[in-house]
């Protein structure tokens, strides 16, 4: 049976109050910075069984403005910003390199919310980058190694034969040096709050940075 997309589109609605539960936000009651409100909001969204809220979606652009975006996975975020790791070389590392600026957004639908950050990007030191990625699962590890990462692939074959070889040595060296595999942060200059409201009233609350402190102010929705 053929499905028409456009009639599965307008059967979908956002917000189905038997899935979310939208929680009541106060702009004027948040912290003074968004680091804070950041790690309230993460430990609220996996208590409410957000699946997979450490996912986020990071846009990047070409040296020519083009812009890119694909989902990558927060790996901390603290005073020096949002942390993630990919491979310098794939697509996204050579954007980063040519324009070290970067987005991120992070939607969690059982509440809701979304967050939105955007500034500069630097790399961390190469032995900070190995240690994060020593630190993670033997699958994360595997994953590093196989390498060659948005390069053209000639088969399925040759990169299950890849994968194999980096799963093999994964396991056998759980420190095997991955050069290529950086871990990157994303600095805030603004960071956006966004919370959904059944009656389309929602609440979007903007930090700023500023000199010596963060500048609040809200959007029309
Ligand atoms: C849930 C999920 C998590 C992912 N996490 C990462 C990640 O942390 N790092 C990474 O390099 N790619 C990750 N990927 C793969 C990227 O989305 C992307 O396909 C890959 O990094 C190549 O992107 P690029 O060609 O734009 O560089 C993830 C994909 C999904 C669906």
């Amino acid at each position: 049976m053929a499905t028409d997309l456009h009639d599965l589109l307008r059967s979908l609605r956002v917000w189905d109050p038997a899935t979310t539960e939208l929680p009541p936000f106060d702009p004027a009651a948040a912290p003074a910075e968004p680091l804070a409100l950041f790690t309230e909001w993460f430990a609220q969204a996996v208590a409410a069984g957000q699946p997979e809220p450490h996912t986020m979606s990071l846009a990047t652009a070409d040296a020519d403005g083009t812009p890119d975006v694909r989902i990558v996975m927060l790996h901390g975020a603290d005073a020096d910003g949002w942390a993630f790791a990919t491979h310098s070389g794939s697509h996204k590392g050579r954007q980063l390199a040519a324009r070290p600026y970067a987005a991120l957004a992070f939607y969690w639908s059982a509440q809701g919310r979304q967050v939105r950050l955007r500034g500069p990007v630097t790399a961390a030191p190469v032995p900070e980058g190995q240690a994060d990625l020593h630190a993670r699962s033997t699958g994360a590890l595997a994953a590093a190694l196989t390498g060659r990462q948005s390069d053209p692939l000639g088969s399925v074959e040759e990169l299950a034969r890849a994968s194999d070889a980096a799963w093999e040595r994964a396991r056998r060296e759980p420190d095997a040096p991955v050069p290529s595999w950086t871990l990157y942060r994303l600095r805030p200059e603004r960071m956006e709050f966004f919370q959904g409201d059944a009656k389309r009233r929602h609440v979007r609350l903007v930090y700023r940075r500023t000199e010596g402190a963060w500048a609040k102010e809200l959007l029309w929705p």
